[in-house]
């Protein structure tokens, strides 16, 4: 492995892996690594599969720019994906190591959320040389201002409630659009704005039924005029619980959701009189091509995440920030999750409800 502080300009074998929940934009960060290292510094490159099973599993593709045309458009990963948690796995870190050593890999860059980073960050920890990049639609990953998939997950979910409007005035009727974020109501609240709707629900800030069916009773009664109710899965009513949690939580602890849209309906319907549907998005938001915005963002995570590979910049991720690409300790931006910003949702959001 290469020391930090050598000043010597050496071509690398540079190991690349994508985990979590796939998101839009995946691939666009893929071949901007590869290109990146290829191209710019004669690296060959490792593409661990199915994220760090892969490593686990010793089962990786050779990379080079020829694999990767035409992948920038395409959503979805082609090195395949997975929640495997090997800090839940006996001797799993031991079989990453091996892995690592006996493919000779001189650095790692881990496209990923917090489980994927928070893994990559307790390996760089046992002194692997690790690499991150932000990804996931849910855009809760601290110390980036966003993260590749968020920009195309809004994008889906806006154009979604912009036609449910339509239906949903012919019926005068009030739908509820159920969007992902089981922590941070990120996309609920951008798609939101970017919807019109009638009323947000979101993790980071429990509702009352009664202000809902307000809203609701509100937006009716200036006319035949539909109403849209936006929810998080995760979102949670002040006077208990209505989240529906369902199946076994995963390896990380993270218990599958989905439910609360249909809950919310059925009450509002009961409470206000007025007739609801729900509509759940769910993986709608991750799949297919990702945004201009999320494969320009991509590319720069990319080839950002070689440059600090060849800096020696080990346990770092690459973060936006504003403008410009950074460098952060991977530690940050797993520390924490990063929920919704108040001033957004008070001073923004709000003031459209009812
Ligand atoms: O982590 C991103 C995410 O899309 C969440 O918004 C959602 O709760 C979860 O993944 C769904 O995970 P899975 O694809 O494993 O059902």
């Amino acid at each position: 492995m290469i020391e930090e502080g050598s000043e010597e300009v050496v071509a690398m074998r540079v190991g690349v892996l994508t985990g979590g929940g796939d998101c839009p934009g995946l691939n666009a960060a893929i071949r901007a690594v590869v290109r990146k290292c290829e191209v710019g510094f004669r690296d060959e490159v490792v593409g661990f599969l199915d994220g760090w099973r892969g490593v686990m599993e010793d089962s990786s593709i050779t990379l080079d720019v020829e694999r990767c045309r035409g992948i920038l458009p395409r959503g979805g990963t082609i090195l395949g994906t997975s929640r495997t948690n090997p800090y839940k796995i006996d001797g799993g870190e031991q079989a990453l190591l091996q892995t690592l050593e006996r493919r000779g890999i001189d650095a790692l860059v881990a496209i990923g959320g917090e489980d994927t980073l928070g893994v990559a960050n307790k390996l760089g920890a046992s002194g692997v040389p690790v690499v991150g990049i932000p990804k996931t639609i849910d855009n809760d990953l601290s110390a980036t201002d966003v993260t590749i998939g968020f920009d195309t997950a809004v994008q889906i979910a806006a154009e979604a409630i912009d036609r449910l409007h339509t239906t949903a005035e012919s019926h005068d009727r009030v739908i509820v659009c159920e969007v992902m974020g089981r922590h941070a109501g990120w996309i609920a609240t951008y798609a939101g704005i970017a919807g019109g709707a009638t009323v947000i629900l979101v993790p980071e800030e429990p509702f009352s039924l009664d202000s809902v069916c307000e809203y609701i009773r509100h937006r009716h009664a200036s006319g035949r005029y539909a109403s849209i109710v936006v929810a998080a899965e995760g979102a949670k009513p002040v006077e208990g619980s209505l989240s529906v949690a369902s199946g076994e939580p995963d390896q990380f602890g993270h218990e599958r959701l989905g439910g609360i849209g249909q809950t919310v309906a059925e009450e509002i319907e009961r409470r206000t009189g007025f007739e609801a549907r729900v509509t759940i998005l769910g993986h709608v938001q991750r799949g297919g091509t990702p945004s201009a915005f999320d494969r320009v963002l991509a590319t720069r995570f990319g080839t950002a995440a070689v440059d600090a590979v060849h800096d020696l910049a080990w346990r770092q991720m690459v973060a936006a920030h504003g403008p410009r690409i950074e460098r952060v300790p991977i530690d940050d931006a797993v520390s924490s999750l990063k929920t919704l910003d108040p001033e957004l949702f008070r001073s923004v959001a709000e003031v459209f409800f009812g």
